[in-house]
Formats: C-alpha cells, structure tokens, sequence
C-alpha cells in the first residue's frame, strides 16, 4: 500500500534521512522506532509532502507522491495524527471532527457516531472546546479526526506521548481495533515495547537510516533492540 524507496531529506547542513526504505503493506500495523532525532517525524511528514526531499520515491495506494500536492493527499485516503496532536483549541471537539471530514464529507453523521461509539469521552465533551481537553483527550480526538476522513491508512507519531500508563495501553488497544476494522498504520513510537507488542513489522532508524527490520515478534527478541529500546 505504502512504498518509500531511498528517501532522503536535509534540513540545510543536516542529513535528516540519508536514503530510507520501507513498504507498508494492505491491512498491517507497522513501527517505526527510534531514539529522539532519528527522522522519525521527518519521515512521516515527508510521506505527506510536508518536507519536501532531496531524492527517492514514494508510492501510496499506486499514487505518486512526491508528484501529488500535499493538500490532495488526504483524498488519496491517507490521513496523518502529527506529533503533539495539533487539534484546533479554540473549535469544539465536534466543529475538531467535522474538520476531519471535510475533504469528504458524505456520510459524516454516520462517521460521527462510530467515532463516539469508539471514544464515548469525546462524544460527553462534544460541545467543550478542544483546548480544555486533557492530553489523552487531545489524543483521541487526534485519532477521531483522522478517522472521519475514513482512511485506507494512518500515518501516527507518537500516539502514546505524554499519556499516563492506563492512557497508553487504552490508545494501544484503540490502534488495535481501528487496524482490526481494516485500516493499515504506520506508526512511530518511542515506546517500542507496547509499538511492537502491536505490529506485524518493524524498523528501526538510527540517525537517518534503517539500521534492523523484521517481524515485530522478533525484534522483540533481537538482543541489539533489547538493549537499546527496551532496557533489557
Ligand atoms: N525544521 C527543521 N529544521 C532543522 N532541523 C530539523 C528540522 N526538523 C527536524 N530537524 C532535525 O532533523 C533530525 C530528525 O528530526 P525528527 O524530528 O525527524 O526526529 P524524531 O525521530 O521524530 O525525534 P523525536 O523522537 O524527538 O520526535 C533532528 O536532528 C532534528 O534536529
Ligand atoms: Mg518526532
């Protein structure tokens, strides 16, 4: 579904990715983990044409991207929850919803109420602005607006940032469902347990580039992960 070839981006003098590889395909749930300033974010915001790179290619669902203008990539089904949430504080959490929806809003109401159903907190706090809500909640109205655009696929960084342990394991369990409903993710995550405890497959990135990649299950066991990402 998702496949990045060679990617490589610079911030001026700094090689942010030095040439990166990965394909995503239909229906898995695959991490992407590393230690802060690895290009994490770097690479999602360049799948949806938010950086813009040096050289490589980047396909989704047959599509072009490099080629595709960032402002059309959400009709492509391709929906992105940045880091730090970035919903809209002074919109009610539902005006926050109905924004997700709006490259495509037919059938909304109906969206609407399987995202409550998802998130009953959100749907109690419909009408509260979104900038009152707590982080978690913030969190999951993140994960609702993405859902509205009823994606194929879900770009996620860092869902699980700043959330106490309960609050994360409920994220991880939602990113589970969401995924069981049939929509593929890519997810960067610091927290590589709970990340690959979740994932069919993985990689990891050590300053701009893919350094291990394999099934979730083994890196879990890979002695070199251990040590680095899972304090073992
Ligand atoms: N806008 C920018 N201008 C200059 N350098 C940047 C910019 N954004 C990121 N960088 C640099 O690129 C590198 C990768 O940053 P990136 O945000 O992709 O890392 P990350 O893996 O997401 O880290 P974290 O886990 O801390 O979120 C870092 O060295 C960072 O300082
Ligand atoms: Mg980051």
């Amino acid at each position: 579904m998702l496949e990045v070839k060679d990617l490589k981006v610079s911030y001026g003098a700094v090689q942010a990715l030095d040439g990166i590889s990965l394909t995503v395909n239909d229906g898995e749930i695959v991490s992407l983990i590393g230690a802060n300033g690895a290009g994490k974010t770097t690479a999602l915001r360049t799948i949806t044409g938010l950086e813009k790179a040096s050289a490589g290619s980047i396909v989704f669902d047959g599509q072009d991207l490099r080629k595709t203008d960032p402002s059309r990539i959400i009709s492509l089904k391709l929906a992105h929850v940045p880091e730090g949430r970035h919903i809209f504080p002074e919109m009610t959490v539902e005006e926050n919803l109905e924004m997700g929806a709006y490259a495509d809003p037919a059938g909304m109401a109906g969206t609407m109420q399987n995202v409550y159903t998802r998130f009953p907190r959100l749907k109690e706090r419909r009408r509260q602005l979104a900038g009152t809500l707590s982080g978690g909640e913030q969190q999951m109205l993140a994960v609702g607006r993405a859902l509205m655009a009823k994606p194929k696929m879900i770009l996620m960084d860092e869902p699980s940032m700043g959330l106490s342990p309960l609050l994360v394991q409920e994220i991880f369990d939602i990113i589970g469902e969401v995924n069981r409903q049939g929509i593929t993710i890519l997810l960067v995550e610091q927290n590589a347990r709970m990340a690959l405890s979740i994932s069919d497959r993985a990689y990891v990135l050590e300053t701009g580039r893919i350094t291990i990649q394999g099934k979730a299950g083994d890196l879990l066991n890979d002695e070199r992960v251990k040590r680095a990402y899972l304090g073992q």
